[in-house]
């Protein structure tokens, strides 16, 4: 039987414009699903710009208004993959037009700005999701998989760390093209909505709610030029942030993220410490799980590194054959299966914007309590 046709509408062409596309083109592929994407627009400011992304990555039409893209019948998705500063402004109007919409992360700068964007996507109905891609690495959904049976017991500590060193230099603008990141009008925040947003949502998932906060951040350079104006202005966000906090299940969490850790790139790392077990993660090892269990024979008692490549492990059956492993932009097609998946049965697509919602007001209480030099409680959502 064909394939259904779901018409993808995607605003904005840079980094994640690229990992999504290039998710859409092959999850057909490697899963066997009711419905295929198709490649129907893409958005951007520039007609040359959008034009070439559209002939390069194979779309059948560009725009270069978000708000034409939206009023197309022939779309059905919007995926939002510019700066935090549109992600609400198009999320509503999509919403409000009847379309799914898929949208990256974080929902928005602030959760006042998240707030209605919920509201919308509730009230119009919509299949949505929230690209919190980290979820999707096998070795990390097969840790969900080993908390919720249970083998790490009771929970005490749970720790995050997100490390990059790309903003040292004073030189580097802020605003435009990738350096949006620089600019609070554009971004909200520093780490705290671009890093740490992905530590609390992948704890928020595995380990449960965040009662409350102690933060304190930085801003190492204190002024930049800015790429719109040409002139040296004050750089609003945090270009590091460490907090500690209390969950809801009584264990402790630690966290940290800053762009000034000279030598790392990229490097996201988790450590939970269980009654019974342990487990930790790094993005720049993705494949590989350490688990360490108490429950073994004491003289065997030792860290195992599991090479999450076997077809018993989370999405790995899709893949290759066991002891081949996959990488990053599969994170994103697997986000794009289980949102297909989700067509045909009816399940959201976990994080929903309601869902992302929570990660949300866990950045505010931080950036609050970084503010007000106290703890703060996190505002249930
Ligand atoms: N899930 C992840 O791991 C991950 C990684 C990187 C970025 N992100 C998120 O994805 C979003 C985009 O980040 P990026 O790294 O792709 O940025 P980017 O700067 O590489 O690309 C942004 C794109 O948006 C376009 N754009 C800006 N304003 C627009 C508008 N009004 N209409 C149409 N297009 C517009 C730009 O021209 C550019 O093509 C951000 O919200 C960011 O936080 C998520």
């Amino acid at each position: 039987m064909p394939l259904k046709p779901l018409n993808i509408g995607l605003v904005g062409y840079g980094f994640m414009g690229r990992t999504h596309s290039n998710a859409y083109k092959r999850v057909n592929d490697f899963f066997d699903l009711e419905y295929r994407p198709v490649l129907k627009a893409v958005c951007g400011r520039t007609e040359a710009g959008a034009k070439a992304f559209a002939e390069k990555w194979q779309y059948e039409s560009y725009e270069t208004d978000w708000r034409k893209l939206i009023d197309r019948k022939d779309i059905d998705a919007i995926d939002i993959c510019t700066p935090n500063d549109t992600h609400a402004p198009i999320a509503i109007a999509a919403a409000e037009a009847g379309k799914m919409v898929l949208c990256e992360k974080p929902l928005a700068r602030t959760l006042k700005e998240a707030a209605p964007m919920v509201d919308a996507i509730e009230k119009a109905g919509v299949p949505n999701t929230v690209w919190y891609n980290y979820r999707r690495v096998p070795a990390v959904t097969l840790a969900k998989q080993l908390i919720d049976e249970g083998r790490l017991g009771r929970i005490y500590h749970y720790r995050a760390n997100f490390l990059q060193d790309w903003t040292i230099s004073a030189d580097l603008p802020q605003g435009g093209a990738g350096l949006w990141r620089l600019d609070a009008a554009s971004a909200g925040s520093g780490v705290t909505g671009d890093l740490l947003a992905h530590c609390i949502d992948t704890a928020l998932w595995l380990n449960g709610s965040i009662k409350n906060v102690c933060a304190t951040t930085e801003t190492f350079v204190k002024e930049r030029t800015h790429t719109g104006t040409g002139k040296v202005e004050p750089v609003k966000i945090d270009d590091a942030c460490t907090f500690f906090c209390r969950f809801e299940n009584g264990s402790l969490g630690l966290f940290e993220s800053t762009r000034y850790a000279r030598g790392h790139k990229a490097l996201y790392t988790f450590e939970i410490n269980g009654e019974k077990a342990s487990i930790k993660w790094d993005l720049h090892d993705l494949h590989r799980l350490e688990y360490f269990d108490y429950g073994d024979p004491a003289i065997l008692r030792g860290w195992k590194s599991i090479h999450v490549t076997d077809g018993d492990h989370p999405y790995m059956k899709n893949w290759w054959v066991p002891g081949l492993q996959i990488g990053y932009e599969h994170t994103f097609v697997h986000q794009v299966a289980d949102f297909l998946q989700g067509l045909s049965t009816g399940k959201p697509t976990s994080p929903t914007f309601r869902e992302a919602l929570e990660t949300q007001a866990v950045c505010d209480a931080v950036l609050d309590s970084a503010e007000q030099h106290k703890w703060e409680d996190v505002i249930q959502v």
